[in-house]
């Protein structure tokens, strides 16, 4: 039987999900469909419309991630911390309402696609730019890493601030968490992650050229298709040997879902590899 599953957002045009899913199907055999449902009225509603359908479960993007929490009937520990979900499991009907199970896997598809990069985590120093929702999400994961620091540099500091002392009480790490204003900055990293939105404007963030040139690893989640975005071209510019874009963080987060769907847990590597192939087209 065909394994019905979708993602909801708005926009949801440009996703490429349905085509990460269906590459992960293809390659492991699995029958499945994955639609673009844009959702414009009530998200509930939408939902639960799609269950009635006979869906197995849906990934939820902008700007319904919050309301895909609410949802919930149970939640994994990553979504309850990141209060913010990104993937639901149908699990039935209890009376009239939906049983859904809400899971949060942007962290740890960030985790695993740096494994796959072999981001030298390993007592490291990790300047994270940007205090909004993404750096949320990636946290907790990085908080759990084996990284010597972390320093959140943003804008506006007191968001930074917020975030730490949440997950503060969320977690428990051995890592080092400091806050700055990129004014006041200073120090050396090993490893630098661009969370901030400026990518998506083709904009750069204020950071001195000393800050890429000790960097050995430096990461955007921002992605084009073709591969890079004006932060890791600038950082390759200024001599980094290894810049990445955020394609495979969006790969290992849709693995992720995958896997919670399917029990099965796909291989990130071809299907990036395919994704980025059409971007060249
Ligand atoms: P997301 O959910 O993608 O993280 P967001 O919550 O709007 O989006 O956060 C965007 C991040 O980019 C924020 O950290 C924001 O800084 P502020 O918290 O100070 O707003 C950062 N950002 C956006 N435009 C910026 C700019 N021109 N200079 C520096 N940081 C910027």
């Amino acid at each position: 039987m065909t394994i019905k599953l979708a993602v909801l957002g708005n926009p949801v045009a440009h996703s490429l999900s349905p085509l990460i899913h269906h590459h992960f199907a293809q390659l492991l055999g699995h029958d499945i469909s994955y639609e673009r449902i844009l959702v414009e009225g009530d998200f509930a509603t939408q939902v639960r419309d799609f269950y009635l359908a006979k869906a197995l479960g849906c990934n939820v993007t902008v700007p319904c991630k919050l309301q895909a929490y609410d949802l919930a009937t149970e939640l994994t520990d990553r979504a309850r911390i990141a209060k913010a979900v990104n993937t639901l499991k149908f699990m039935g009907m209890e009376g009239d309402k939906l049983q859904v199970l809400g899971d949060n896997t942007d962290g740890a598809g960030l985790f695993l696609d740096l494994q796959r990069l072999k981001c030298p985590l390993e007592n490291s120093k990790i300047l994270i730019l940007g205090a909004g929702g993404a750096t949320r999400g990636i946290l907790p994961d990085l908080m759990r890493s084996p990284a010597q620091s972390i320093c959140i540099v943003n804008r506006t500091v007191t968001k930074g601030e917020d975030i730490i002392s949440y997950l503060s009480t969320q977690l428990s790490s051995s890592v080092n968490l400091q806050v700055s204003s990129y004014e006041e900055f200073t120090g050396t990293y090993d490893i630098i992650i661009n969370a901030t939105s400026l990518s998506l404007h083709k904009e750069l963030p204020k950071l001195a050229d000393e800050i890429y040139q000790q960097a050995k690893f430096v990461y955007d989640l921002y992605y084009t298709q073709e591969g890079g975005t004006v932060f890791t071209s600038k950082a390759q510019a200024l001599g980094v040997k290894h810049c990445y874009d955020g394609l495979g963080m969006l790969v290992g987060q849709a693995a992720l879902s995958y896997q919670l769907w399917t029990g099965v847990l796909p291989d990130i590597t071809k299907t990036l590899a395919y994704i980025r192939s059409l971007g060249r087209h």
